[in-house]
């Protein structure tokens, strides 16, 4: 059997994660992969009731409160569905994943990276998925397609300089980690964004 492989996609709210992620997952399963399609903060029971602690948009909570129950959620995430599914040889794709506590928790909230490697290294030890897709997108762009769509949530609703130090950590993450991150200009128009996931996905579907 082929091993599972395990993408994530992240980004900035608006990036076009959400878009991206069906057209991947509908790509893959031409491939004849068996696709797994999942979410952070969620993914389990348990992980989609923290979600909504989490999202509540009239919720306060201390930043650190807020990054120990991202990684709560993560490890039920990993044991419940990430690493059952990998095992069977399954292919899992997340909307979102660790590199998105250092980037909102430790970007944007300020929160130490030291204490978010400690807890990333408590729940998944050495493990970290086959590829990230980073979406890069600029705050403003980001911040107009989602006003069109949905009323914001929690995280939705802070300011313009929290999602550009998010951006700017998830950055950082990116060239810390260049050969598991790929950064994709999702400023530019959604063909041209599918057409360079399409390079992706074959160079990543010929093993
Ligand atoms: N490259 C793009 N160009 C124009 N609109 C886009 C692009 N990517 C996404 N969108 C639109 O922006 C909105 C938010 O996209 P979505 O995929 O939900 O972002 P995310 O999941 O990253 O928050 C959707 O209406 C989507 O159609
Ligand atoms: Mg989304």
């Amino acid at each position: 059997m082929t091993p599972g492989k395990f993408i994530t996609l992240e980004g900035i709210d608006g990036a076009g994660k959400s878009t991206h992620l069906r057209w991947l997952e509908k790509e893959l399963r031409s491939r004849g992969k068996t696709i797994i399609v999942t979410r952070e903060p969620g993914g389990t029971p348990l992980g989609e009731a923290l979600r909504e602690l989490l999202l509540d948009d009239n919720g306060t909570m201390h930043a650190e409160t807020e990054a120990l129950l991202m990684f709560a959620a993560r490890r039920e995430h990993l044991d419940k569905v990430i690493l059952p599914a990998l095992a069977r040889g399954d292919w899992v794709i997340s909307d979102r994943f660790t590199d998105a506590s250092f980037a909102y928790q430790g970007g944007g909230r300020g929160l130490a990276m030291q204490k978010l490697d400690s807890l990333e290294q408590w729940v998944q030890g050495e493990f970290q998925p086959d590829l990230t897709l980073y979406f890069d997108v600029m705050v403003e762009v980001g911040r107009q397609r989602i006003n069109a769509i949905k009323p914001p949530d929690r995280f939705e609703k802070e300011q313009d300089a929290f999602f550009r130090q998010v951006r700017d950590a998830y950055l950082e993450r990116a060239h810390k980690f260049p050969r598991r991150i790929v950064v994709i200009d999702a400023n530019q128009p959604l063909e041209e964004v599918k057409e360079s996931l399409d390079k992706i996905i074959s160079s990543i579907c010929i093993c």
